[in-house]
């Protein structure tokens, strides 16, 4: 099928990578010129592990472009729709760019029936007014004669950064959402070896044992919209649970990583996101969140569980402060390094990372921080510049001469650090996730979240 995935972000260049594996023809559209001329080059903008690699294997199959009228829009068969939907200061969820490439396609329709597929997470309801739009647009552009032939459908994306093309290629169900039949098929014609399995797993990405089928839900538009908010709240109040559990934990003297396993082990748990720490961070869960309180206000709606889920979860990053001034009792003048800075490990992504919060308060109570981080230091250095954080390209130079270490994000070479080698200084542990055992037996003091 010919396809066009608009936005070259961790969304996009999964969709469109993905889909050029399995034989289509994808062209990627992003309106950031700088992201398209190195994505010409056969470099990927966004970190993430084998999409780089995959989209070596593909580059038959796809073409990147900055300009609609170049994107072929009127023999193109599905249209996704991956642009960023950042959050307000309302908390609302910020739909212009939604709203710009939606007006985009429909100035460059042609007759051919064509899905638009929005993968973008917008708010519930909000399928509908992409579609008013396009109509809209539809119209003042097209005063020829041309019939409308599109459907606007929606297919939430739930990959998670990190593992995003093994997400991608091994999904545990895709949801498309519409009332339209032939929209429906168009899909499950595209999607059909994923639903399958029956594409051969590309390198490094091996197909989960037991794999042979991914489940696809078909449900109305508002309710496909709704699964997206609701899982995703659901993972950051599981998150948040932990955390609040893990803070009786420290009280009573028990350990929040017994705890958590012992809960995990019950099927109907389950153990994945149960680790007590600094909580989550990320592009999704805070905006999403803030975005399901949003709209539910407009309904005379109140969400507390996932308000306190809120609460909890960026309460842990001041608690990590206040655990390592505890220990140092005077943070002035003191010399703390940060080990990671990306929002969790395998991403570059510094969106809602606890490093930055927690980099300032740290300065705001007087400490000197030098953080380093295994892939995000460029993102670090442009974004972050008058943080006032000293940002090292080398580990040691972070270490050296540090009063106090933390662990912010576990990227597993920070377990493998030489640790023989580094001075004693109390240690942070912001996600549970060194080897304390090892660590005390060299004569560390190990401050864990929740232990
Ligand atoms: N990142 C994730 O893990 C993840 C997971 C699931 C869902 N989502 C959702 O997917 C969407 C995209 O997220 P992302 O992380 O990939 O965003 P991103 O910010 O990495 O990428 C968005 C891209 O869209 C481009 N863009 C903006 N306006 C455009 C326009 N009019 N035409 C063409 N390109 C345009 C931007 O230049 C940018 O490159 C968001 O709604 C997000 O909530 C993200």
């Amino acid at each position: 099928m010919k396809v066009l995935v608009i936005g070259t972000g961790y969304v996009g260049m999964n969709t469109g990578v993905v889909l050029a594996y399995l034989g289509n023809q994808v062209t990627c559209l992003d309106v950031n010129e700088e992201k398209i001329a190195l994505l010409k080059q056969g470099k990927t903008p966004v970190y993430e592990p084998h999409l780089e690699e995959t989209l070596q294997l593909v580059l038959n199959n796809i073409r990147f472009t900055s300009s609609y009228a170049e994107a072929d829009i009127p023999n193109t068969d599905v249209v996704f729709i991956t642009v960023g939907t950042p959050s307000l200061p309302d908390g609302n969820a910020d739909l212009r760019y939604v709203r710009q490439a939606a007006e985009s396609i429909a100035e460059n329709l042609g007759e051919k029936f064509t899905v638009i597929v929005n993968k973008s997470t917008v708010p519930i309801g909000s399928g509908n007014w992409v579609e008013a739009i396009m109509h809209e647009h539809f119209n003042s552009n097209h005063n020829n004669g041309e019939h409308e032939d599109f459907n606007v459908v929606s297919s939430p994306e739930f990959l998670a950064q990190g593992s995003a093309m093994h997400d991608s290629f091994y999904p545990d169900r895709i949801v498309v959402g519409s009332h339209c039949e032939r929209s429906v098929e168009h899909l499950q014609e595209l999607f059909a070896p994923i639903l399958r399995q029956d594409f051969p797993a590309p390198p490094g990405l091996p197909r989960p044992e037991g794999l042979t089928e991914v489940p696809l839900l078909v449900c109305d538009l508002t309710s496909a919209e709704m699964i997206k908010y609701a899982a995703n709240a659901f993972l950051a109040l599981k998150i948040s649970y932990v955390n609040e559990i893990g803070r009786l934990a420290n009280k009573v003297g028990a350990d929040i990583q017994a705890v958590s396993k012992g809960i995990g082990l019950d099927k109907r748990i389950g153990n994945r996101f149960l680790n007590a720490g600094l909580g989550w961070g990320g592009s999704c869960f805070g905006k999403d969140t803030a975005a399901l309180i949003a709209t539910a206000r407009d309904y005379r709606l109140e969400m507390p569980i996932i308000e306190s889920a809120r609460a909890i979860n960026y309460g842990q990053r001041v608690l990590a402060v206040d655990l390592l001034q505890e220990k140092l009792k005077i943070l002035k003048g003191k010399h703390i390094a940060l080990l990671g800075f990306s929002f969790k490990p395998n991403t570059d992504d510094l969106r809602d990372a606890p490093a930055i919060d927690i980099s300032k308060l740290l300065i705001q109570r007087g400490a000197l921080v030098r953080a380093h981080d295994p892939v995000a230091l460029s993102n670090a250095r442009s974004q972050y510049k008058d943080l006032g954080v000293v940002f090292c390209d080398e580990v040691g130079e972070a270490l050296k001469d540090a009063e106090a270490i933390m662990l912010v994000t576990e990227w597993p070479e920070y377990r493998a650090l030489d640790w023989k080698a580094i001075p004693r200084v109390p240690i942070v542990d912001g996600r549970n996730y060194l080897d304390r055992e090892m660590l005390e037996g060299l004569g560390f003091s190990v401050i864990g979240i929740g232990r």
